[in-house]
């Protein structure tokens, strides 16, 4: 019987395949970095030639652990969101490398288009701000000063995607350019109530509608993989943004479940159902899911360090020899001995969208070390994270309980620092890689295992722990004052 589940996971610094059995048991999984390339302050780029060839590698290595690629009933792809690839339909060839969504090159557009009076309209339509973060004014870039994208565009073979779309349209050899509702919401280029990319919105930004791809639901047969790169083809029935994957992977799928992603960035968004979510304090409204053409919503925050703070202590400053070491260097001391560290290394996100901030380390004394400053550092994702409470609940989204999953999930001091800092229970799944689990949830039922995303969640989610707060409220308001003051001078 088919009923293996293949995942891709694209993300950002890394690529990999899991392959799943129907009932969400993982059951095999490859894993590949990314280079990041760094051209400039400010500039992220990917090799999006890279971002195939090692995804491709990944999937080829965990399809024999199924049997053979006959036996996978459905392939799920979800991607790091906004980081755009420019393409020739014509070659299959990339022309450039991929903006990331990190990048912040396009501020100066960005902040034309807000001089000239464009955001409450913009935000109004797409939910979104004008921030370099999203992939529209990337694009325009691309046309501006990449002599082959503006020339592919005057030839009509120029092609722009989101990475899933890229991924389909090689995994299907050129058969398919398609990018699913919840991409598509973080381009700037498509309404939350539109169906598809919107000719208005392409025209303010200075992008060819007829270089992006159809807007597509996100589980169903979405499309097929070429038979000769598996052996016979697989249907991809699954494809979402990693974020929407995360929440859906958490079975947030009822108004007001909210989850906290803590990957590369930290992503945290709340369900609201059909309703198109409307921010007064700078968050974000985006689509969460779309099956046979019905919509759900979600309100988001994007914080946009996160994990790779820790990298940078480890890779950077040598502070730590793994990730992991942080959470013993935090137990180590009672308290971060005054130190706060403010992680705007790539501008500041959601609440305060500040493309311009950098990063801070404030409080410093000769008694401050490395453990003082791991433990700031893992501090800094419970202050970020109140400050998207404080925005949300503003917005009439106050959140009851959070679910939290990524990679930084797994360190049990900032689950429990979460609860303290948030004052509410933090849920943690047993098997935190939610990313991955919503793509297969996703695949499971467009692929016709599960008849609803409910269906499925019930059946593939796994056990949880819970952390309940119990920190003093002085120790916190105190915590809240330093963090407030360093953010001053971010
Ligand atoms: O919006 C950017 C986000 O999708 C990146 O996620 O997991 O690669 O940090 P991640």
């Amino acid at each position: 019987m088919s009923d293996y589940i293949l995942v891709l996971d694209e993300g950002t610094t890394s690529t990999r395949a899991m392959l799943f059995a129907s009932d969400g048991v993982p059951v095999a999984s490859a894993q590949a970095p990314l280079t990041q390339h760094y051209p400039q302050a400010g500039w992220v780029e990917h090799d999006p030639a890279e971002i195939w060839e090692k995804t491709l590698a990944c999937a080829l290595e965990v399809i024999p652990r199924a049997g053979g690629a006959a036996m996978i009933a459905g392939l799920g792809i979800t991607n790091q969101r906004e980081t755009v690839v420019a393409w020739d339909k014509a070659t299959g060839e990339p022309l450039t490398r991929a903006i990331v969504w990190q990048d912040r090159r396009t501020e100066p557009l960005c902040a034309s288009l807000r001089d000239a009076g464009h955001e409450a309209g913009v935000q109004e339509r797409t939910g979104l701000l004008l921030d370099p973060y999203f992939s529209g004014t990337k694009m325009r870039w691309m046309l501006d000063n990449v002599p082959e994208v503006r020339a592919a565009a005057e030839r009509g073979t120029l092609a722009f995607g989101t990475v899933e779309s890229w991924l389909v349209f090689k995994l299907t050899v050129g058969a398919a350019h398609i990018s699913d509702a919840s991409n598509a919401s973080r381009t700037l280029l498509m309404g939350l109530e539109d169906a598809q990319f919107d000719e208005g919105l392409c025209d303010l930004l200075g992008v060819p509608w007829s270089a992006l791809p159809g807007v597509t639901d996100m589980a169903g047969p979405l499309a097929m993989t070429d038979p000769a790169l598996f052996g016979c083809a697989i249907p991809i029935t699954g494809l979402a943004g990693d974020q929407q994957a995360a929440t859906i992977g958490q079975a947030c799928l009822a108004p007001g479940q909210t989850k906290a992603t803590y990957g590369t960035g930290a992503f945290v968004l709340t369900c609201q159902g059909s309703r198109i979510p409307r921010s007064s304090n700078r968050l974000l409204g985006t689509v969460l899911t779309q099956i046979e053409g019905q919509r759900s919503y979600a309100i988001e925050g994007s914080v946009f360090v996160a994990g790779s703070l820790v990298q940078w202590l480890r890779d950077s400053l040598g502070i730590v020899d793994v990730a992991e070491e942080t959470e013993a260097l935090a137990r180590s001391i009672p308290d971060s001995g005054g130190v706060v560290i403010v992680p705007a290394l790539a501008g500041l996100g959601a609440p305060h969208w500040q493309a311009e901030a950098r990063g801070v380390i404030a409080g410093l004394s000769f008694a401050s070390g490395k453990a003082q400053l791991a433990r700031a550092a893992l501090e800094a994702m419970a202050h970020q994270t109140h400050d998207l409470a404080t925005a949300f609940a503003a917005d009439g989204a106050a959140w009851q309980a959070l679910r939290i999953d990524g990679g930084m999930a797994a360190n049990d001091w900032m689950a429990q620092d979460l609860a303290d800092m948030l004052g509410i229970t933090v849920e943690r799944p047993g098997f935190v890689e939610t990313t991955a689990l919503g793509a297969a949830m996703l695949a499971a039922t467009g692929a016709g295992l599960y008849r609803s995303l409910d269906e499925a969640a019930a059946a593939m989610r796994g056990q949880l722990a819970r952390f309940e707060p119990a920190m003093e409220e002085s120790v916190r308001n105190e915590r809240l004052a330093r963090w407030r003051k360093a953010l001053g001078a971010a």
